[in-house]
């Protein structure tokens, strides 16, 4: 019966655009009948608009006062809201009956806009939040930046994401379970279940949980039916709580991994960086074939990336070969060094390869100090050290790289403690164990999702497995 009463209750959003479109056409037809008598409404088509206002209205008074029993709204507006939508439906009442009464209908009927204007306006800051026309409206000019980098990480690219999504049900109309995201304050209060991110291992956040939580289950934000959350929006939501949820300080501070700068540039307007042109590089790959005697390639059918290799160029291939690769730069996602005769020295050239993934230096003469140079280097995944000279001194470099994954360093003098270091200073090992903990909160689902069957003696506890134990961060 009670949810019966509470769905019936949802109707009233829906029934209450009747009333409003009655009433106004009532209001325009009356006003052109008084311009011009010949267009005035007869008695009875007066009478029949007025009971289908009247009918209306009443129910949606009526289906107004179930739905704010149940609903979870502003205290003060959903009175003023009350009492402005009551008094209308009464006011139609009196109209109906006044009908027959040309002064007195005229009086009343304006009355009644009146009254119909300010129980809508108050509605509407009842579901959208009493700014809903005011966000819009542009308050300050949009920051322009030139690099992603530059940008605020909350105040530009975390708070407009709550803003547009979070802050019509959790601010000033409405706040949803005690939670309010309207300003960094409240933000960063959070909600009846506590503040919004507790640090710490395992670092959690109930606002991650509830939007990674499945669109169907009862507590995923926001509710299913609202608008949700895109899969970029998601995405700088976790950097931003993996980056400890900062209100303060530029993106830049917060190390962010290539896509999601790139999704940061996106939202701020930055514009990409222009690809290289196809035709230039491959025309440039060709003459340089013809000059330096290395192999360069394109990699696809229709972008400009090159794959190069040096390798097995006799005599090796040099420091002054790689500074002449400079028209193609850009191009370059492979590049195989190994056994050439390339130096420390030369690796500067390398810095401008900003698209370069996978890069071969085994049975080289460089270096640690050569590593430096691939610091700038933001798509770098794979990089082959075998046979080099070295050592653990130079891990730390390695670390910095900030898309390494895979480093090859059979061969060199390097021990398997810094190795082990390495592995654990590249490993965020907060974001894994969040995911254990969003794991066990998925079993401790699928538990109580689970239908039991026992005959006679209880069955033995089942094994409990515990995972792996994470390096600590
Ligand atoms: C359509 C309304 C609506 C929208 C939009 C919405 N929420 Fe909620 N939210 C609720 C309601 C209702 C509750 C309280 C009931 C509950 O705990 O599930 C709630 C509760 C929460 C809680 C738990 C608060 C606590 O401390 O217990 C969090 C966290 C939360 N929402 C986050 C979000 C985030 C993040 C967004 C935007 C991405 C969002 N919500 C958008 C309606 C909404």
């Amino acid at each position: 019966m009670e949810s019966l009463l509470h769905f019936t209750g949802r109707l009233h959003p829906v029934v209450v655009h009747l009333p409003i479109g009655t009433f106004v056409l009532l209001a325009v037809a009356e006003g052109v009948g008084w311009l011009r008598p010949s267009t005035r409404l007869t008695p009875s088509q007066r009478t029949v608009v007025l009971a289908v206002g009247l009918v209306s209205a009443l129910a949606a008074a009526g289906f107004g006062w179930l739905l704010a029993r149940a609903g979870d709204y502003d205290a003060t507006l959903l009175e003023r809201h009350r009492w402005l939508g009551t008094g209308f439906a009464g006011l139609a009442l009196v109209l109906f009956l006044l009908r027959t009464r040309p002064r007195a209908y005229a009086v009343a009927l304006v009355t009644s806009l009146a009254l119909l204007g300010a129980a809508g306006h108050v509605g509407g800051s009842l579901t959208h939040g009493s700014d809903f026309l005011t966000w819009a409206a542009p308050t300050s000019p949009t920051p322009v930046y030139t690099a992603p980098g530059e940008a605020k990480v909350f105040d530009d690219v975390v708070h407009p994401i709550l803003k547009a999504r979070c802050v019509a049900c959790h601010g000033p109309a409405k706040s949803q379970g005690d939670l309010r995201y309207d300003t960094r304050d409240f933000v960063l209060k959070g909600g009846k279940s506590g503040p919004l991110f507790k640090p710490g291992p395992p670092p959690s956040s109930l606002l991650l949980k509830r939007i990674h939580l499945p669109l169907e289950a009862k507590e995923h934000m926001p509710p299913k039916g609202k608008p949700q959350l895109t899969d970029d929006e998601v995405a700088l939501l976790e950097w931003w709580i993996d980056a400890g949820a900062p209100v303060e300080g530029r993106v830049a501070d917060f190390a962010p991994s290539t896509p999601v700068m790139d999704l940061v540039a996106a939202r701020v307007g930055v514009p990409p960086a222009p690809l290289p042109d196809r035709a230039a590089m491959l025309g440039a790959a060709v003459r340089l074939e013809q000059q330096l005697g290395l192999v360069l390639r394109p990699l696809s059918q229709d972008g400009p990336w090159l794959a190069g290799n040096a390798r097995l160029r006799r005599p090796p291939f040099g420091d002054a070969d790689l500074a002449a690769l400079a028209p193609v730069a850009g191009a370059l996602v492979w590049l195989d060094l190994g056994e050439t005769a390339v130096t420390d020295a030369g690796l500067a050239g390398l810095a401008a390869m900003k698209h370069l993934r996978r890069l071969q230096l085994d049975h080289t003469a460089v270096t640690g100090a050569g590593l430096a140079h691939l610091a700038g280097l933001p798509q770098l995944e794979s990089l082959n050290l075998v046979g080099t000279s070295l050592t653990d001194a130079d891990v730390p470099a390695l670390a910095r790289l900030p898309r390494l994954r895979t480093l090859y360093v059979w061969n060199t003098a390097v021990s398997d403690e810094a190795l082990a270091e390495l592995a654990r200073l590249r490993t965020d090992s907060r974001k894994i164990l969040r995911w254990r903990a969003d794991i066990s909160d998925l079993e401790a689902r699928i538990h109580s999702e689970t239908f039991k069957v026992h005959r006679g003696a209880p069955l033995p506890p089942a094994p409990v497995s515990t995972p792996a134990p994470v390096p600590a961060p």
